[in-house]
């Protein structure tokens, strides 16, 4: 049908006679001239067809934006060249131009930027963009760069079903009823986390699986309801045998794919440290500011909205100093405030150090008449505040607090231009084992209920299991989690006391996950991995916000597909048949 692609002619061509196919990305009539644009997946190509050809003249007047046309003709060298063209030398002279097919009253032009939910329901118009072209071929190019990588080093990569049970990750399953087992529900995975742990003990040594998952959960711009991993699990390794493969893997994957080349050893940082210094147990280290614990200078203090939570072992109290930042208005203080709020702040105290040599009288604060001398003082010298600096300090519960500073650490620095141009990883390591959930009054797991504690013994992970540590483990890049892991337990024992901690009972334990441990008491080796979030990376790669745009049929972040309408009703015969009541239309 064609000879060449539009995007890649070139001068060696020049004399040539060529087929184009592609779509009209833009056309000029003249009186005695027409040009199209032509566009296909390699780029444009300038199309020129002359009166004199009064055929082609004539179907070159017909076409529209984004017709699709197959043209024959003759390559030449452009007279005047568009160096922002990579095909700017030369041209197509059309001897013939075929429209293979018409495009009517488009929804919107691919290149006015159109809404997400117009880009969402017509996606083909939208991927037709070259942004979009160039981002999603980041994606293919990164996975490609994995699956090499990891087929030259024995993975072996293992489908694992989609139809299966339930594998807790933290977020609501996606359930498909059964036909022929009345009552009864398969799981879409919200990973592959068992069946991969099975496979090692199946005797697999090293899986990979670019894996599809399934979470039903509140969604963000990082965050889709179907997602893909590149999951890894291997079998006889501690901590650093995963941590070392996988970064060199990513640094692997960056230099081929991205033309970048990551720090040598990533840096090492505990849960409990980048809580404390950047409240966040995903920190962007691009951003160079970082919170102070300051309670030991307002300790005593009268204020009591510092001094409660500075005596308290659960609460803290925190400062974040901002370098030359004492000009922020009221105004824009007001805005911090009302965003930290959102975070459940109760309020944001600050101080302007608008001369330091000058003591009390030098800092212009609503706070500071609340604070003696030492408190001042002491508050100051723990921050480094110097003249110029403004300094916010947040006091409440550690969590609260530690959020809401996080969070207002990102703001500012971001609002400030202070996120340095550069690619930042670093592991996260020793994550507390459980959390406790208020709401529902028990332990949740950190990572994921497989996850092994750093204690060996079950009496001690029972005696401590509020401070327990895990051996869980996250890779961070640029404030993004990438991926996650850790090592597993192997032991059933272990297993069936993390349960209990969980509050899962010996029964529902045996009904939900019966088949790991039993599978736990036949031989199972010590094993444990990864698994990468693929839409980050690639996103990341692509330099875009949000994961949408390096997945080809996204999902709204109410979790529609606009473009085939689903979800959708189903018909009562269907329901029927799935021993399903009463909601058909
Ligand atoms: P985890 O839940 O941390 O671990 O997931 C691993 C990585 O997957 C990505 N990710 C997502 N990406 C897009 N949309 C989502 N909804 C979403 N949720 C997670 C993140 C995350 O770091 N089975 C364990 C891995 C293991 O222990 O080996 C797991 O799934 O980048
Ligand atoms: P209040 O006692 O609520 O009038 O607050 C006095 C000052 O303390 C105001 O500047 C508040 O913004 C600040 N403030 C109140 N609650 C907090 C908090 N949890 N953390 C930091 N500052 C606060």
């Amino acid at each position: 049908m064609r000879t060449h692609y539009c995007g890649l002619i070139d001068e060696s061509l020049v004399g040539q006679t060529v087929i184009l196919c592609g779509w009209v990305n833009k056309t000029r009539l003249q009186s005695h001239v027409a040009f199209i644009d032509l566009r296909d997946h390699e780029g444009l190509a300038q199309v020129v067809v002359e009166r004199e050809n009064a055929d082609a003249f004539a179907v070159a007047g017909e076409v529209g934006y984004e017709y699709c046309l197959r043209v024959t003709g003759t390559i030449r060298a452009r007279l005047s060249v568009n160096d922002k063209l990579k095909t700017g030398t030369v041209e197509l002279l059309a001897e013939k131009v075929e429209i293979l097919n018409a495009a009517k009253d488009l929804p919107f032009a691919l290149h006015e930027n159109p809404n997400e939910d117009m880009r969402m329901t017509y996606r083909y118009l939208d991927l037709r963009r070259p942004e979009m072209q160039a981002m999603m071929r980041k994606r293919i190019k990164l996975v490609q760069a994995l699956r090499r990588y990891l087929d030259a080093r024995g993975f072996q990569d293992i489908e694992t079903p989609i139809l299966t049970k339930a594998t807790p990750e933290g977020a609501r399953d996606y359930l498909v009823p059964s036909r022929v087992h009345p009552g009864q529900f398969y799981a879409l995975p919200q990973s592959p986390q068992l069946f991969k742990q099975i496979l090692m003990m199946a005797g697999f040594d090293r899986y990979y699986q670019i894996a599809r998952c399934f979470r039903d959960e509140d969604l963000r711009a990082d965050r889709q309801p179907e997602f893909t991993q590149l999951d890894l699990e291997f079998a006889f390794v501690e901590e650093k045998d995963v941590q070392d493969f996988v970064e060199e893997l990513i640094r692997h994957v960056f230099r081929e794919v991205q033309g970048v080349e990551l720090d040598a050893a990533f840096p090492r940082m505990t849960w409990e440290e980048a809580m404390r210094r950047f409240g966040s147990d995903k920190p962007d280290l691009r951003i160079a500011l970082e919170l102070v614990d300051v309670a030991d200078a307002l300790r005593h203090v009268e204020f009591k909205v510092f001094a409660e939570p500075a005596n308290d072992p659960a609460g803290r109290v925190a400062a974040l100093r901002v370098p030359g930042a004492a000009s922020l208005s009221r105004k824009e203080i007001d805005t911090l405030t009302e965003f930290v709020g959102r975070y459940g702040a109760k309020g944001l105290a600050w101080l302007k150090v608008e001369d330091l040599a000058r003591g009390r009288e030098g800092i212009n604060s609503p706070v500071a008449k609340f604070l003696d001398d030492a408190a001042l003082d002491g508050l100051l010298k723990a921050t480094g505040a110097q003249t110029g600096d403004i300094v916010f300090v947040g006091a409440g519960k550690w969590k609260t607090v530690t959020d809401f500073m996080g969070a207002l650490r990102l703001k500012v620095g971001r609002d400030r231009g202070l996120v340095e141009n550069t690619w930042k990883p670093l592991w996260v390591t020793d994550f507390p084992m459980f959390e406790y959930d208020e709401e529902e009054q028990r332990y949740v797991a950190l990572h994921h209920p497989f996850t092994a504690p750093k204690v060996d013994d079950i009496a001690d992970l029972k005696a401590n299991a509020a401070i327990a540590v895990s051996r869980g483990y996250d890779m961070v890049l640029n404030g993004n989690e990438i991926g996650g892991g850790s090592i597993r337990i192997h032991r059933p024992e272990m297993q069936s006391a993390v349960f209990e901690l969980l509050g899962i009972g010996a029964e529902e334990a045996e009904m939900k996950f019966g088949f790991l441990l039993k599978a736990l008491k036949f031989g199972a080796p010590p094993h444990g991995g990864l698994a990468f979030g693929i839409d980050r990376i690639a996103a990341l790669m692509a330099g875009t916000d949000s994961i949408r745009d390096v997945i080809a049929f996204p999902k709204t972040t109410s979790a529609q597909d606009l473009m085939t309408d689903a979800p959708s009703p189903v018909g009562a015969a269907q329901l029927k048949e799935l021993h399903i009541a009463g909601m058909a239309e």
